[in-house]
């Protein structure tokens, strides 16, 4: 169990890690980053996930590096730790710069490749079902830092976060976007099984584009479970869901089964939940 970071072109152990005071990351969130999971060994979904890191620059106008510069950088660093399955965190930022805002002061992106253990929910945590807690910290306005950008930049998830953990030690918080409609989570997307239908709120709610959650997206279709991305989700009809889960590229598909404090359904991982959740597997370990 190790970790290793590829930094400035080297890789190195974490206390060796180090960036300058004056990377824009560090100054103001100006990066852009992904994370990605393996699965028996290999990188799952790798290519979405670099597309995305590609779209995401675009839309800030950050130089990524070539895109066979990071994949050559993230296979070296998951050989040198040598985990059995790994967690894949790419990072680039805008580079260091003077202080100065114009992201024009700065055109030397530093690439940043962290690999640790997968490590994720427990076998209890898909067993059982996790909490989550409905927050009151918003979601960004896709007019401001739009969601749908993976960038460093997540104060409002970490202190969308930090409300659920103070106020009931939930697993997960559930932000809403402006209008009332529940959005996503801090580092996840929602999927809720109401009146048969599989709903999940749609990308113009402003939330991340997951790349899981459009893997269950099509799986749900494939298996013809009724599924709709919907425009709105109110808070309450989240409440009173019959099955809810959560998506994201370490977890998988992972159930939730207490939202507020109250109970969701029987208070176990439903059938539609567990059926998405065994295809999801499989898709896993054919693709990998
Ligand atoms: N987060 N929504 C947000 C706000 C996220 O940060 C993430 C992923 C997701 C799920 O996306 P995907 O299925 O592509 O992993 C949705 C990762 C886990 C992170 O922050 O490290």
């Amino acid at each position: 169990m190790s970790i290793r970071v590829h930094i400035d072109g080297r890789i190195c152990l974490p206390e060796d890690a180090k960036v300058s005071v004056f990377d824009r990351g560090f100054l103001y969130g100006d990066s852009v980053y992904e994370t990605i999971a393996t699965v028996h060994g290999r990188l799952f979904a790798a290519g979405e996930h670099l597309d995305r890191l590609e779209r995401s620059a675009q839309r800030l106008g950050l130089r990524l590096p070539p895109r066979a510069e990071i994949e050559g950088a993230i296979a070296q660093t998951i050989t040198a730790a040598g985990n059995a399955e790994s967690r894949v965190r790419v990072v680039v930022t805008r580079g260091a710069g003077l202080f100065d805002l114009d992201p024009a002061s700065a055109d030397d992106p530093r690439l940043v490749i962290i690999v640790q253990p997968r490590g994720g929910p427990t076998p209890e945590m898909y067993a059982n079902g996790v909490s989550v807690e409905i927050v009151s910290v918003t979601r960004n306005l896709p007019g401001a830092i739009d969601p749908a950008v993976k960038s460093g930049n997540y104060l409002n998830n970490v202190l969308a976060l930090g409300e659920a953990r103070r106020r009931s030690g939930a697993y997960e918080a559930i932000l809403c976007a402006a209008n009332g409609s529940v959005a996503e989570g801090s580092s996840s997307n929602v999927f809720a099984l109401i009146a048969g239908q599989l709903r999940t709120p749609a990308l113009q709610v402003g939330i991340l584009a997951g790349v899981t959650r459009d893997k269950v997206l099509r799986l749900a279709r494939g298996l013809s479970i009724p599924c709709d991305e919907v425009a709105f989700l109110g808070p309450d009809e989240l409440r009173g869901a019959d099955e809810i889960f959560l998506t994201s590229a370490v977890r998988g598909i992972l159930p939730v089964t207490t939202v507020n404090g109250a109970q969701v359904g029987h208070g176990k991982p439903g059938p539609i939940t567990r059926r998405l959740t065994d295809a999801y597997r499989a898709l896993a370990h054919e693709t990998t």
